[in-house]
C-alpha cells in the first residue's frame, strides 16, 4: 500500500490550482439518469470517487466517457437496462445512494443497496427515504437493499427535513424535476454543491428555486434534456490548501478560488490572524509573522462551518497560541487524526464531540494513518510544519477526494512524496 512522506520545510510560495468538486461531482454524475439526452460535465476532478461513481452508472447501462485527462465527463444515459445499485460498488462510496432519487424518478422504480455506516459515523439514510416517499414512492427494506417504486409515478408534495442533509436534498431535488406538479422542500441543505446541482438541473430543462435558501421549489417537467455543466469550484480542497502556508509559513495564491465558498472558514483564519487576499485569480493566503492565535470552532451546515474542514483546522490549531476547542456536530466519530496528531507532539483531549486543543511550538513527523480522507490530509498538513519526517499510510484515502497532492504541494515547495508499497 502505497504511503506519502514529508518532510517539514518551512515557507511555502507561488500558487495551486484547485479542482472541480468532488462532492459536487459526485451528485452531477448520477442526474444523466434523469435525461435520454447527454450531459457532459466540464472542470471534473480526477479522483477514484469519481471512478467509483463511473463505474456505479456503467452498471447500470449509462455510457460514461473521461476525456481531456479526465476532466470532462461525456455521459448518456438513454438506455437503462438495469436499476440495482449493487452492494459491490455502494459499500466502497456512501454517494453511490444519489442514484436513487433519479432512477426512480426517470424509471419508476430502483433497487438501492443501503450503504451502511462508515468511519466518521453511522450515517443512515431516513431524510432521503422520507423525502422520496413524500413524493408518492413506495420504498420497502429487503436484504440489506432498498427497493423502491412509484407505480403512479412521482407526484410533488411539500415536505420539510429534520435536518438539512446535504444529500437527501441532492436525491429528492433530483427526483422532483420529474415528479408531476410542485415540490417544496423546507429545511435544505444550502451548501454550494446543492447550488450547482440545480443550476446543472435547470440547464438540463428543470423548473427550480430557492436553492442556496432553506426552501426549494421545484416544478416537475415531462423530460430533461441534454447539457453541458461545469462543475463548481472544490471549496474543500480550496480550504485545505488555504491552510497549507499558514501551517508552514509563505504566502500562496489558490487559483479558483472563492470567499463565497467558504466564508465561515475564512473568518476564523482571519480571528487566528491569517490574511487573505481576494485576487483576479483567486485567493492569496499568507502567514508572515508568528504562530497564528487559538480560536474556536464549531461545525455546522452551510453556511456555517463545514465539517469538511474541521480535522484541517485542528492540524493548524496544534501549533497555534493558546486553547483552542472544537465542536463536532454533524458526525458522532470525526475526531480519529485527534490520537495522530497527539503522535505527532499535539496535545489534545477529546470528550465526545469536543476537542480542546493546547497549541505547542512545534510538533514532530512521525509515521501516522487515518481512517477518512479529511483526517489524512490532516496529517499531511501537520507534516508540513514538522520536526523531521512523517510518513502518512493509507493513502487510498487521499487519492478518493484530493487530484495530484504530490504533484500540487511541491509546486509550491512543500518536500513531499509517494512512496511505492508492496
Ligand atoms: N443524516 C441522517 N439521515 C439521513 C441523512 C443524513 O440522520 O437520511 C445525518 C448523517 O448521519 C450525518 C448528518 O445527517 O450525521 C449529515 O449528513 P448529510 O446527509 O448532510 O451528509 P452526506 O450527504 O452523507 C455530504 C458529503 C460529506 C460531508 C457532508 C456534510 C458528499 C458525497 N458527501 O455527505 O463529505 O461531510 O455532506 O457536509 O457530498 C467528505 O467529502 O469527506 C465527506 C464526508
Amino acid at each position: 500500500m502505497d504511503s506519502i512522506l514529508v518532510k517539514g520545510n518551512g515557507p511555502l510560495n507561488g500558487e495551486i490550482p484547485i479542482a472541480g468538486a468532488k462532492n459536487a461531482c459526485l451528485t452531477l454524475m448520477p442526474a444523466t439518469l434523469l435525461s435520454e439526452e447527454p450531459l457532459t460535465l466540464t472542470n471534473a476532478p480526477r479522483l477514484s470517487d469519481i471512478k467509483t461513481m463511473t463505474q456505479l452508472l456503467q452498471s447500470l447501462g449509462s455510457e460514461v466517457s473521461a476525456l481531456s485527462d479526465g476532466q470532462v465527463l461525456a455521459m448518456s444515459s438513454h438506455n437503462i437496462d438495469n436499476h440495482v445499485a449493487d452492494y459491490e460498488i455502494v459499500r466502497k462510496m456512501r454517494a453511490s445512494n444519489l442514484v436513487l432519487g433519479p432512477m426512480l424518478a426517470r424509471l419508476g422504480h430502483a433497487v438501492v443497496s443501503l450503504p451502511g455506516g462508515c468511519a466518521i459515523g453511522a450515517r443512515p439514510m431516513d431524510l432521503h427515504i422520507y423525502g422520496l416517499e413524500k413524493l408518492g414512492a413506495e420504498i420497502e427494506l429487503k436484504d440489506g437493499y432498498l427497493h423502491a417504486k412509484a407505480p403512479r409515478g412521482l407526484k410533488g408534495a411539500e415536505m420539510e427535513l429534520r435536518f438539512a442533509s446535504v444529500g437527501a436534498t441532492e436525491n429528492i431535488l433530483m427526483a422532483a424535476t420529474l415528479a408531476k406538479g410542485t415540490t417544496v422542500i423546507n429545511n435544505a441543505a444550502r451548501e454550494p454543491e446543492i447550488v450547482d446541482l440545480a443550476d446543472c438541473l435547470r440547464a438540463m430543462g428543470a423548473q427550480i428555486e430557492g436553492d442556496g435558501s432553506p426552501t426549494i421549489v421545484v416544478q416537475g417537467v415531462d423530460r430533461l434534456k441534454g447539457a453541458t455543466h461545469p462543475v463548481v469550484t472544490d471549496r474543500i480542497e480550496l480550504g485545505t490548501y488555504m491552510l497549507a502556508p499558514v501551517i508552514a509559513g509563505g504566502e500562496v495564491e489558490l487559483l479558483g478560488g472563492r470567499i463565497d465558498l467558504i466564508g465561515a472558514f475564512c473568518e476564523k483564519l482571519d480571528a487566528a490572524g491569517v490574511s487573505i487576499e481576494e485576487t483576479a485569480r483567486g485567493l492569496k493566503v499568507a502567514r508572515k509573522n508568528g504562530r497564528v492565535k487559538a480560536v474556536d470552532v464549531v461545525t455546522a451546515p452551510f453556511p456555517g462551518f463545514p465539517t469538511d474542514l474541521q480535522a484541517q483546522m485542528m492540524a493548524l490549531m496544534c501549533t497555534a497560541e493558546g486553547t483552542s476547542v472544537l465542536e463536532e456536530k454533524i458526525f458522532e466519530n470525526r475526531f480519529m487524526h485527534a490520537p495522530e496528531l497527539g503522535r505527532m507532539g499535539a496535545n489534545i483531549e477529546v470528550s465526545g464531540g469536543t476537542a480542546t486543543v493546547h497549541g505547542v511550538e512545534k510538533l514532530k513527523g512521525a509515521p501516522v494513518m487515518a481512517t477518512d480522507l479529511r483526517a489524512s490530509v490532516s496529517l499531511i498538513l501537520a507534516g508540513l510544519a514538522a520536526e523531521g519526517e512523517t510518513l502518512v499510510n493509507r493513502v487510498y484515502h487521499l487519492d478518493r477526494g484530493y487530484e495530484r497532492l504530490v504533484r500540487k504541494l511541491t509546486g509550491v515547495g512543500a518536500l513531499v512524496e509517494r512512496v511505492t508499497g508492496t
